[in-house]
């Protein structure tokens, strides 16, 4: 057993002894864990949530992927997939289908194809919402102070960063944009850090 079985294997003794939590653990149907296919937090409600978050082409240009990932990581949301890539307007085109008869969609299409995204999965409790909260407003000139696009943007056609709307959004983007093969079902170690087991 490696050192992260054997972290998230003592976080989820504790977790079931009450040392972690008040509460006793969930009822498991089907085992959990290393050896089942299915990871420890497929028994905690809620908190296999997925949102597509993708660093735009001004992001990466100006060295800000770092900066987007440091803030989901230390919000205390887990990364399940994550990948460098030039979007074609194929993807562009089905991504903002809702977008096509804006006056402004070519511009958006022309500036997503200038140069390389980074696209994201991250995973965990209300993670949609959050992840929106977190990125701030559309318009980076109304959005927060401490928000992503009102730290680091000014306009709206260079906001840096996407994250899906909603949850059916989220599932039809990640859908889109990464096969299953390359999302990676995973235990944090310190689950009983981040919620309450
Ligand atoms: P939208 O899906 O409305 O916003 P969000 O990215 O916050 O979900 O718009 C998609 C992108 O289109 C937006 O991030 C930036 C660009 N855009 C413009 O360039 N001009 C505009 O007037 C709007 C509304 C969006």
């Amino acid at each position: 057993m490696g050192f992260f079985q054997r972290c998230v294997a003592r976080s989820l003794l504790q977790g079931q002894r009450g040392l972690c939590s008040s509460a006793p653990g969930p009822e498991r149907p089907r085992p959990l864990g290393p050896g089942s296919g299915r990871p420890y937090s497929a028994g905690i409600p809620g908190i296999q949530e997925r949102t597509l978050v993708a660093v735009k082409p001004d992001g990466v240009q100006r060295r800000l992927i770092g900066d987007v990932i440091k803030r989901f990581e230390r919000r205390g949301f887990k990364l399940v997939g994550m990948k460098l890539l030039k979007a074609n307007e194929g993807i562009l085109a089905e991504h903002y289908h809702e977008l096509r008869r804006k006056p402004f969609y070519p511009a958006l299409i022309h500036y997503m194809t200038s140069g390389p995204v980074v696209a994201m999965v991250w995973e965990g409790y209300n993670v949609v919402k959050t992840s929106r909260t977190m990125v701030g407003d559309t318009d980076s000139a109304e959005a927060k102070p401490g928000t992503i696009r009102g730290d680091f943007s000014i306009h709206i056609s260079r906001n840096i960063v996407h994250a899906s709307d909603s949850v059916e959004t989220a599932q039809r983007e990640i859908n889109l944009w990464f096969h299953s093969s390359e999302l990676v079902d995973w235990d944090c170690c310190d689950y009983c850090n981040t919620y309450q087991l």
